[in-house]
């Protein structure tokens, strides 16, 4: 058994010490999505910190747990707070809770995020479905050895983004009238935002929107053939495209000013998978 596995089973044996609740969808809350734990009917939450080996999140805001409940039919598992590479953390690391989260049962990954925005049709507070992504410029999640209990050591990327998962998140904001951008998300590391250049190269290689997330959690997932879906909330323009400088505490609160439109979504979404 690989270090990393081995790391799994001892985070996954201490969860099951708390409960032996079996979550169908996992999500990730991003910035601004956090109030959607407020919506569940909770059954039990696990901070990180009571997790051999867990990393965890050292950024304010960015509180780190586990919530498991029910949004309505639909057995759920959160991630209030994620690490990011750009804290020092490993990318195996960063994606342990991905991995855990699909031993623990979770069939389907529904990944949300703050990004900026490099499509100029795009506005602050707009939200983009993901419909692929640009990792190459981060460290694969899966270097080093293989671990052969969750997946092959090459696996397939061709279709990273359930079409059927995009196309149920697709219907519900076109019934809830709730306007949805498509796009591709690229993944940097931080901690620093973009140059204005950083982000005319990411236009030029196809990316619609950018973040320091996401990717890496998504190739993990599909390592494990979990079916993977995800939403950006474009907080704020990239660098250089208004002119306007960034900072962390403006593109929390912009997040924060769509949460209610994001978690209506999501929650409409899971009710349809
Ligand atoms: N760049 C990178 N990450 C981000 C941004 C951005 O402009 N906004 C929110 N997360």
């Amino acid at each position: 058994m690989s270090k990393e596995y081995d790391k799994l089973q001892t985070a996954l044996k201490a969860v099951r010490e708390i409960t032996d609740f079996e979550p169908e969808i996992a999500l990730v809350l991003g910035s601004g999505l956090g109030g959607y734990a407020d919506t569940i009917k909770p059954v039990c939450e696990i901070p990180y910190s009571e997790l051999p080996g867990f990393p965890v999140s050292t950024v304010q805001g960015h509180s780190g747990k586990f919530i498991f409940g029910y949004d309505g039919e639909k057995k759920i598992v959160c991630m209030k707070g994620r690490v990011h590479m750009y804290e020092g953390y490993e990318p195996s690391d960063v994606v342990m809770p991905i991995r855990l989260m699909g031993l623990l049962g979770a069939k389907i990954l529904f990944l949300t995020n703050a990004a900026g925005g490099i499509n100029e049709s795009f506005h602050p507070g707009c939200l983009m479905l993901i419909e692929d992504q640009i990792s190459f410029l981060v460290k694969n999640p899966l270097i080093g050895p293989n671990i052969e209990e969750l997946g092959t050591r090459f696996p397939d990327m061709t279709r990273i983004y359930d079409e059927e998962l995009c196309r149920k998140i697709t219907d519900k904001a076109a019934e809830l009238s709730s306007e949805l951008f498509k796009g591709v998300y690229v993944q940097l590391s931080g901690p620093s935002y973009e140059s204005p250049s950083d982000v005319k190269a990411l236009r030029l290689l196809g990316g619609s929107a950018v973040g320091m997330s996401t990717a890496i959690e998504a190739i993990a997932a599909r390592h494990m053939g979990m079916r993977v879906c995800g939403i950006s909330c474009i907080s704020n323009m990239a660098a250089g495209i208004t002119g306007e400088e960034l900072n962390h505490e403006e593109v929390q609160k912009a997040a924060n000013s769509v949460a209610e439109r994001f978690v209506a979504l999501v929650r409409g979404s899971i009710a349809s998978f």
